[in-house]
């Protein structure tokens, strides 16, 4: 552990479960709470050994799952008890989330506060620092307190985490200055827009050991979940073919496109870490790419549609196919095949019912865009982010960040030279000698 993440930790005794009664011990406290502000009352009904006053309890996943309060598995709530009020076999513990600055307050950055304020007991949005005197204002007006300066944010002493929803632009930079004072960080994807500065990023992280997520939401969506479920529980056989189909359903605007990134690096990049998160390593990598439609696109140099072939280093092949306009809304498929079955996803549909007569069926359209396909997994997200707050592992790490960025840096010189690239030749082509090897996560 860092020194100053230590630090911090150690200013609040931790009370480590005993090995010998540990899961039993904590799986007796369960039972009532209730949200009083941003604290939670928990009434311990049966005590097993005693618990100091101004303690904290952080369970790992390991041993949580044994605790539930009301029907929710610890891994999701990620209490941390930090002082008794009123000491007695029904002590009530105040119960305080961790505490986070968030760093933008974009079209990302406001979701994320929202999400955590309204799904994420576990994690609280203490500080917005945001450059924009509009979005300040807004943040403002939902109850945030807010500051322009995001260096004054992170170095504040009650700030646990730091929530890096900012433009690409602006991550490397703070990333490593959160790392440097410490804190645990939450960061967008991508976490630079060239592999030097993510690189750069994920040393500071590395040296000062602070926890870092990714912002690969789709890690934690149910449904990509049951999918990895249906691949690692062996239903579906070796797994031969993946399919991932990712349709926006309408351009991004003019403006946006000026921003570093491109159909592979801003978009695609979800999907590369997806092929990786199901079947593992890429070995070689080839895309093809057009403007076919967007006027904006094409100006920008950029593509508005791509096929990307993918050979797994498993031997398993891949085809992904990315567009930034769907008629139906937000077209998100995936699909494995392998000797024993096939697992896949269907798209969500938008609320709404199927009406069948004689003339067909008729379904309503899908859900409009990612704020509402992955609303289940931003809150999941952040729910697991607190529990790697309180000293768990990242589900989504800086190693994951940074092979998903070459896959879509070697997609793009795929598409522009015509050819299929060798990822592993590529990535050392790419990668800067550093005194510092990047940590693996
Ligand atoms: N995981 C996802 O589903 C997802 C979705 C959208 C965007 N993103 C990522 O989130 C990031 C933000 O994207 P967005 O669409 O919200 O962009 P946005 O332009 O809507 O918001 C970015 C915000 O950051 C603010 N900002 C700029 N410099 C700052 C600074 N120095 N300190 C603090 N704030 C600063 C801007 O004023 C703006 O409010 C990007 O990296 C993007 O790739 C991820």
């Amino acid at each position: 552990m860092p020194a100053d993440h230590a630090e911090a930790r150690a200013s609040r005794p931790e009370v480590t479960p005993d090995p010998a009664v540990g899961s039993r011990a904590l799986a007796s406290l369960t039972s009532s709470w209730s949200r009083k502000g941003r604290r939670w009352n928990v009434s311990r009904q049966r005590v097993v050994r005693p618990v100091p006053d101004r303690c904290q309890l952080a369970w790992s996943p390991a041993t949580s799952s044994q605790l539930r309060i009301t029907g929710r598995p610890i891994a999701e709530i990620n209490l941390r008890l930090l002082h008794t009020v009123a000491p007695s076999a029904y002590s009530t513990f105040v119960v305080a989330p961790a505490r986070a600055a968030l760093l933008g307050y974009g079209r990302i950055g406001s979701l994320h506060a929202l999400t955590i304020r309204e799904h994420v007991p576990s994690l609280s949005v203490d500080v917005v620092a945001e450059p924009q005197p509009s979005s300040r204002a807004a943040a403002a007006e939902l109850g945030y307190a807010t500051d322009r300066d995001w260096r004054a944010v992170i170095h504040r002493p009650d700030i646990d985490a730091v929530l890096i929803a900012s433009a690409t632009e602006m991550h490397p930079a703070q990333v490593i200055a959160a790392a440097a004072a410490g804190k645990a960080i939450f960061c967008e994807k991508p976490i630079a827009s060239s592999l030097a500065a993510t690189d750069a990023a994920l040393q500071a992280v590395a040296q000062r050991q602070v926890p870092l997520q990714v912002g690969f939401q789709r890690r934690f969506d149910p449904s990509l979940t049951a999918v990895r479920d249906g691949i690692t529980g062996g239903h579906i056989g070796r797994p031969l073919l993946l399919r991932i189909s990712a349709r926006d359903p309408e351009p991004p605007p003019a403006w946006y496109l000026r921003f570093p990134g491109g159909l592979y690096v801003d978009s695609a990049i979800h999907d590369l870490d997806t092929a990786r998160y199901l079947l593992g390593d890429v070995a070689e990598i080839s895309s093809i790419g057009a403007a076919s439609f967007d006027p904006y696109a094409a100006a920008a140099g950029d593509i508005d549609t791509a096929v990307t072939l993918l050979r797994f280093g498993n031997g398993a092949l891949g085809a992904l196919d990315n567009c930034r306009i769907s008629a139906s809304g937000f077209d998100q498929r995936i699909e494995v095949h392998g000797t024993a079955g096939t697992v896949a996803t269907t798209n969500m549909a938008a609320a709404g019912a199927t009406l069948a007569t004689a003339s067909g069926i008729r379904h309503p359209r899908n859900v409009d865009f990612f704020t509402d396909r992955y609303a289940a997994a931003y809150v999941n997200q952040f729910t697991s982010f607190a529990a790697v707050v309180a000293g768990g592992d990242p589900q989504a790490t800086g190693a994951d960040a940074r092979a998903a960025f070459v896959l879509a840096l070697a997609s793009e010189v795929s598409r522009a030279e015509h050819r299929p690239i060798d990822v592993a030749a590529f990535t050392a082509q790419l990668t800067v000698p550093s005194q510092h090897p990047v940590a693996a996560s």
